[in-house]
């Protein structure tokens, strides 16, 4: 059956015979051996595997804070390779939002003006930048603490303040790099389900990474990485 052009879906990331390589002393570790991989628009993801399996340099590949040694990375359309420094922290700071394990808030500001915080980096004016992280606080939950600081907030609270901040930009992406890694396993599987829960309500697209296999209950895909290389790429029906 022939496509006409309408038809065929572009993926949102496309990685092709991605391969990176760290050297530790005189040892040469490969850490993505030609990885390729294709992610869509909506889809809701984690990727796991042993410690050392490459599961941080693919985030940071996806995320296009690291590029690989060889292949290449499209993101929207975009070949990445054609994206000098400059362009390329633009485009990262239009489309994709970053979690982080240790959640990285900035402690002197409230949940608030952490959330507004991209937004007013993106050039939009303080009020507006507000009024928008009010509505993505709201979004997780979290509109009564807009004014504490994150010291005065839980783990879970953190994390779900750092989701909002992430969801700010409206990102094409949210990569989150083991979101849940310093949580109890109550908070862990909250904020999977928040995830899950953006995902399905606003069409949010996520991929993180986890070493929890209950976790992988949550998600309709799961990429198993073993020695820089995809060893299963299972969607869920
Ligand atoms: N900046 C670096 N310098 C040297 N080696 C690195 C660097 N980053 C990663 N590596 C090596 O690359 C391999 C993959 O590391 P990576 O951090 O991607 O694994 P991971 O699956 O995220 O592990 P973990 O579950 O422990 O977070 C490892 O052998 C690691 O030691
Ligand atoms: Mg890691």
């Amino acid at each position: 059956m022939s496509h006409s052009p309408s038809e065929v879906v572009q993926p949102l990331v496309r990685l092709r015979h991605v391969r990176r390589h760290f050297l530790l002393g005189e040892t040469r570790v490969e850490a993505l051996r030609q990885v390729s991989l294709d992610i869509h628009s909506g889809e809701f993801l984690a990727v796991w595997g042993p410690s050392g399996s490459g599961k941080s340099t693919l985030m940071n590949v996806l995320g296009l804070i690291d590029a690989p040694d060889d292949g290449e990375v499209w993101f929207d359309g975009q070949d990445t390779r054609q994206l000098d420094d400059n362009a390329l922290t633009d485009f990262r700071g239009q489309k994709i939002g970053f979690v982080f394990q240790s959640f990285n808030l900035v402690p002197v500001l409230s949940a608030l003006e952490n959330v507004a915080l991209p937004l007013q980096i993106q050039g939009l004016p303080e009020r507006e930048a507000r009024q928008r992280a009010e509505g993505v606080l709201a979004e997780v939950g979290l509109e009564r603490f807009r004014d504490s600081r994150p010291d005065c907030l839980s783990g879970g609270q953190r994390q779900r303040v750092a989701i909002a901040r992430a969801l700010a930009i409206q990102p094409r992406l949210v990569i989150a790099d083991e979101p849940t890694a310093n949580l109890d396993s109550e908070n862990a599987s909250m904020i999977v389900s928040l995830m899950r829960e953006l995902n399905r309500r606003k069409g949010v697209t996520f991929a993180f990474t986890t070493h929890d296999p209950r976790l992988l209950e949550h998600v309709d895909r799961k990429i198993l990485l073993r020695d820089g290389s995809v060893e299963s790429d299972e969607v869920s029906a």
